[in-house]
C-alpha cells in the first residue's frame, strides 16, 4: 500500500556537513512502519521528476503527528533543494518504504555504519534500548555525526576515521574483527555504508560465524518496485529490487563481485 503524506519540517540543524531534519508526519509511521532501517522517498521540488530516497534515522508514533528524523548530505540537485527547506515548510513524502533490518527488541546487535550510512543504525540502537554496540566510521573527525545520540542509546560506541583524527585510525572492519574476537554472541551484525565497506564487514562477520544483514544503496526511480532502476545482483544469479525487496539483504545473498 502506497502511503504518501505531506510532512512539516519542525527541526533542522547542521552536523558534520550533513543536515539533521525532523518531520511531523501525520500517521505515516503508524501506517507503514515495519522495522528500523526503512526509508522515505521525498519529492524534491517541481524541477526533478524522481523522488530521492533517504533512510529513516529514527521515528516514533505520536498523536496527532508521528515524527520522522532524517539525516542527509548534499550530493546533487535533489538533496541541495532539500537542504534549503526552512522550518515550517512542508515536504511530499512517500513511505515508510522497504523492509528494514529484521530485529528482536530483546536482541543485541553489532551496528556498523560508514559515513552517511550511519543514520539508520541510530534507529536500530534505539530499538534495542542500549543493548547493542555501534562501530561508526567516518573520513575524518569533521565528518563525524550523531556520536552523542549513539553513546546514549548503545552499550558501547567505537569510532574509526580514515585519517586517524578521531578514534581508531583505519576502517571499521578492523574494529569489527577486534570486537567479534572478544565476543561473537551478537544476534547479528547490521551494516549500512558504501559497498566496499559492506563487503569487508560481511567477510569479517562470516569469519566469526555471526549472521550479517546489509543495507544496500542503489539509485532509485519509482521506489516501489515498478521500474528496474534499483536492481541489485544476488549470488544465485537473480536480481532483486533494493526498494521493495530491500534495502536490507542477508550478506550471504548478495553478489559482492558484481
Ligand atoms: C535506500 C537508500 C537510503 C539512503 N539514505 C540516505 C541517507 O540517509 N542520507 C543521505 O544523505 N543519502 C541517502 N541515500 C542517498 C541519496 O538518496 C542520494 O544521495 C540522493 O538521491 C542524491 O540525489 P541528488 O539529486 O542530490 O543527487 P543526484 O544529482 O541525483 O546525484 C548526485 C551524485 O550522487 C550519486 N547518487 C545518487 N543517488 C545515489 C544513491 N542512491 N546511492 C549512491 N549514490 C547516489 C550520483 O551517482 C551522483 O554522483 C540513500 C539512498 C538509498 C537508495
Ligand atoms: S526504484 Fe523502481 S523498482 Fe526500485
Amino acid at each position: 500500500m502506497k502511503v504518501e503524506r505531506i510532512c512539516k519540517i519542525v527541526h533542522k540543524t547542521q552536523m558534520g556537513g550533513a543536515v539533521f531534519m525532523v518531520l511531523e508526519a501525520g500517521d505515516l509511521v503508524r501506517a507503514s512502519y515495519r522495522n528500523p532501517g526503512q526509508f522515505v522517498h521525498i519529492r524534491c521540488g517541481d524541477a526533478l521528476l524522481l523522488r530521492r530516497p533517504i533512510s529513516v534515522a529514527s521515528c516514533q508514533e505520536d498523536w496527532p503527528n508521528d515524527l520522522v528524523t532524517i539525516v542527509f548530505e548534499v550530493r546533487g540537485a535533489g538533496t541541495a533543494w532539500l537542504a534549503e527547506r526552512k522550518l515550517g515548510e512542508t515536504l511530499d513524502v512517500l513511505g515508510l518504504l522497504g523492509n528494514g533490518f529484521p530485529m528482536r527488541r530483546e536482541g543485541r546487535y553489532l551496528l556498523v555504519g560508514g559515513g552517511i550510512g550511519v543514520p539508520p543504525l541510530w534507529g536500530c540502537a534505539q530499538y534495542t534500548s542500549g543493548r547493542s554496540t555501534a562501530i561508526l566510521g567516518f573520513r575524518s573527525k569533521e565528518k563525524a555525526i550523531l556520536l552523542d545520540l549513539f553513546r546514549e542509546d548503545c552499550a558501547k560506541t567505537l569510532i574509526a576515521t580514515d585519517d586517524g583524527s578521531l578514534g581508531y585510525h583505519g576502517f571499521v572492519d578492523a574494529l569489527v574483527r577486534q570486537k567479534l574476537e572478544q565476543d561473537n554472541g551478537y544476534d547479528a551484525v547490521l551494516a549500512c555504508g558504501p559497498k566496499p565497506m559492506l563487503k569487508s564487514v560481511a567477510k569479517a562477520a562470516k569469519e566469526f560465524g555471526v549472521p550479517c544483514k546489509v543495507s544496500m544503496e542503489e539509485r532509485m526511480g519509482c521506489g516501489v518496485g515498478a521500474c528496474l532502476v534499483c536492481a541489485c545482483d544476488m549470488k544465485d544469479g537473480s536480481r532483486k529490487h533494493v526498494c521493495k525487496d530491500g534495502p536490507v539483504f542477508d550478506a550471504e545473498e548478495v553478489d559482492w563481485d558484481a
